[in-house]
């Protein structure tokens, strides 16, 4: 039987800073505490980039240059690489040619995806493409975020959610019914005031008053993110079973976007799957907005099978959401 070509994911890698940032340490920052983040979030702890000069960049060439090495690629054969990201190093050049340059990607086209926490699989859906059209044949997604330079670490209410980190996967064509199935995407930009970085961009460039009002950090109004995201990305979720025809039993895992646990399992109870089915890893690296999916799977790799269909799903800043259905390929 033959099947149209789609891009299957063969490797995949991860990358997380050695420091650990715990909810005992905050509790000395903020007036907070591990039973209220623990029971709120599910989060326990979370990675830190620590270092002058030390950009998200550093990660993502971490991640990159394992999953070379994991895969046994070299790096001239990569024929693109896209990073999902929103802390690139600089405003511009983008962080994906950093990572390209220091990988020795040579000429390589590369460049950042910015769509929140939704980025990764934005990025993804993107990248198959160029393999669905035959353009390209080996194409690494990275998602990399280091949260932390854009953390106001005096506020409660959206410190103790985020860390860092980076994912970084290799796709490739496959002609045999594995890989990215299907992916449905949406955005919203008139929710923008629920989160976002007022200044720092064109519209708000960076003044002594902005510094000052503290408008470089993340502002998030957290009930109502938190509202959005548990009927969008379980709506979302349960539509791809729908369009695909996947029963509960079918899906092998979800992997959901790792903002808050309670937004994980209402997506999970709303497609009818088990927590026993649900990649979870935000007790340990809380938010890492477009690593969490890859690091994800990274994590679970080894308990993944040939065959196995996982849901992957994801909400942020825009608004953003999607799913995408794919077929595990090794
Ligand atoms: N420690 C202790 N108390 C706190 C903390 C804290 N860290 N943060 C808030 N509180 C207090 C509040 O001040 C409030 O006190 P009050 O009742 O005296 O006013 C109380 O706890 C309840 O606050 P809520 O904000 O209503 O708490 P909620 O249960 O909604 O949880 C949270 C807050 C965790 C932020 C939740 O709303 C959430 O997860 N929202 C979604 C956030 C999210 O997913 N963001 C990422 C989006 S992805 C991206 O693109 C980056």
């Amino acid at each position: 039987m033959s099947f149209p070509t789609k891009a299957a994911i063969t490797g995949v890698h991860g990358y997380v800073p050695d420091y650990v940032l715990t909810n005992g340490e905050l509790s000395t920052m903020v007036d907070t505490n591990d039973e209220w983040i623990v029971s709120r979030t599910g989060i326990k702890e979370r990675r830190i980039l620590k270092g002058e000069g030390q950009g998200t960049s550093v990660m993502g060439i971490e991640a990159v240059r394992g999953l070379l090495e994991k895969t046994n690629i070299q790096p001239a054969e990569i024929d693109l690489l896209l990073c999902a990201t929103v802390t690139p190093d600089f405003v511009f050049p983008a962080t994906a040619n950093l990572i390209a340059h220091a990988c020795g990607l040579g000429h390589t086209p590369s460049f950042d995806v910015n769509v929140a926490c939704s980025g990764f699989l934005y990025a993804l859906t993107m990248g198959a493409q160029f393999i669905e059209t035959g353009k390209y044949r080996k194409v690494i997604v990275v998602g990399a975020d280091k949260m932390s330079a854009i953390i106001d670490y005096t506020d409660r209410s959206t410190c103790v959610l985020f860390g860092d980190g980076a994912g970084a996967v290799l796709l490739e064509p496959n002609a045999e019914g594995y890989g990215l199935l299907d992916s449905v995407l949406h955005s919203d930009g008139g929710g923008v005031q629920h989160l976002y970085q007022p200044a720092g961009g064109s519209k708000y460039p960076p003044t002594a008053d902005t510094v000052a009002r503290r408008e470089h950090f993340a502002r998030q109004e957290g009930p109502a993110v938190f509202k959005f995201a548990v009927v969008r990305m379980a709506d979302v979720s349960a539509e791809i079973m729908q369009r695909n025809s996947l029963t509960p039993d079918d899906v092998a895992w979800l992997v959901p976007h790792q903002a808050n646990k309670r937004i994980i399992s209402a997506t999970a109870e709303r497609m009818g799957i088990g927590m026993d089915k649900v990649m979870l890893n935000i007790q340990r690296y809380g938010n890492t907005t477009a690593a969490t999916i890859p690091l994800c799977l990274w994590d679970y790799e080894s308990q993944l099978n040939k065959g196995d269909n996982l849901v992957l799903s994801a909400f942020g800043g825009g608004l953003t959401w999607g799913a995408a259905y794919v077929k595990w390929g090794y």
